[in-house]
């Protein structure tokens, strides 16, 4: 399917989706950064940035983290949230997207939070709904999950106060990973030049050379002295066999606390979760004084909050 990633903004140039990173300038990524810094600075107090809007959350794979940041931050706004049980939903008769879409659409639905297996597919349905109403990609495919990687770079920042002149480190299936590919492209829009990406060949994809980063094949040198080493999970789902064994992979990527003695001394430790314990982390290392892997999922909050007050506001 042909992703068309410019279909998130209207013809001012405004963003009345968010459905991936590319697209965005440096400015319009720091201005959500700091629109979620507000909504942290006031304990993301109940506001009514949403009032009388209904988001439908539609997650057609599993989640908890970003399932239930939307929920929370749609409330915090005060819209009206429903969560609509796919595994008991008219799709189960045979009923499409589309259909399923406009049905909502019937019942004054005013956006979508949408994951689904199949690449494109937030973007599809964008091109779908009625004129005012707005979509947010909470994970397509192997293609993006940008709210994401947008609360990975709210904690960066808070933890090393810059961007510029970092080195971050990506681990892992970098080839089935929608989080891998928007981190890069929020990292690269945000200009930080040293970018690392880690793990075995045969979980690269094919156009990394077209990336602007540096591939490592050993853990231990591609994390050396880097300040920010983000641990991604196997995705199995994703795989049509098995690519490597777990043993295997614990042995050369999984991150022990020997291991990250390599990197920069101040490092901060980050995974988007659900994390794998003893497959690409150590519990000494998930749980030690340099992760901030708890931290990342209260950021998902604000962000997703300040996601959310940007497209209306867009929209009014
Ligand atoms: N990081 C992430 O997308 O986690 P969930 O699958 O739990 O939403």
């Amino acid at each position: 399917m042909e992703i068309d990633k410019r279909i998130q903004f209207n013809s001012d140039g405004k963003l009345i989706h968010f459905l991936n990173i590319e697209g965005l300038s440096k400015d319009q990524i720091i201005e959500i950064l700091d629109i979620a810094e507000n909504f942290i600075e006031t304990s993301n107090k109940k506001n009514k940035n949403l009032e009388n809007k209904t988001v439908a959350s539609l997650f057609f794979e599993p989640s908890t983290r970003t399932k239930t940041t939307f929920e929370l931050a749609s409330k915090k706004l005060s819209a009206d949230f429903i969560n609509i049980d796919i595994a008991n939903s008219s799709t189960l008769k045979g009923e499409s997207i589309i259909d399923m879409i406009k049905t909502l659409e019937a019942m004054s639905c005013d956006m979508f939070v949408v994951r689904h297996s199949i690449s494109g597919t937030p973007h599809f349905i964008a091109k779908e709904v009625g004129e005012k109403i707005s979509v947010i990609n909470a994970g397509d495919g192997i293609h993006a999950h940008p709210t994401q990687a947008m609360l990975d770079m709210f904690t960066i920042r808070k933890y090393k106060n810059k961007f510029e002149g970092l080195s971050v480190a990506i681990v892992g299936d970098i080839l089935h990973s929608r989080v891998a590919k928007s981190l890069i492209t929020s990292l690269t829009t945000l200009n930080v030049k040293n970018i690392n990406v880690i793990g075995p060949k045969i979980l690269m994809p094919e156009n990394l050379d077209t990336l602007k980063v540096n591939y490592h094949e050993n853990l231990e040198t591609g994390i050396s002295k880097c300040d920010v080493v983000i641990m991604l999970r196997l995705q199995k789902e994703r795989m049509h066999e098995a690519l490597i064994s777990t043993d295997d992979y614990y042995q050369n990527y999984g991150l022990t606390k020997k291991k990250l003695q390599s990197a920069a001394k101040d490092v901060i430790v980050m995974h988007p979760g659900p994390i794998n314990r003893g497959i690409e982390i150590d519990s000494e290392v998930a749980d030690g004084k340099n992760s901030v892997i708890l931290d990342q999922v209260t950021s998902g909050i604000s962000i997703r909050m300040a996601i959310m007050t940007l497209i209306i506001k867009n929209r009014a």
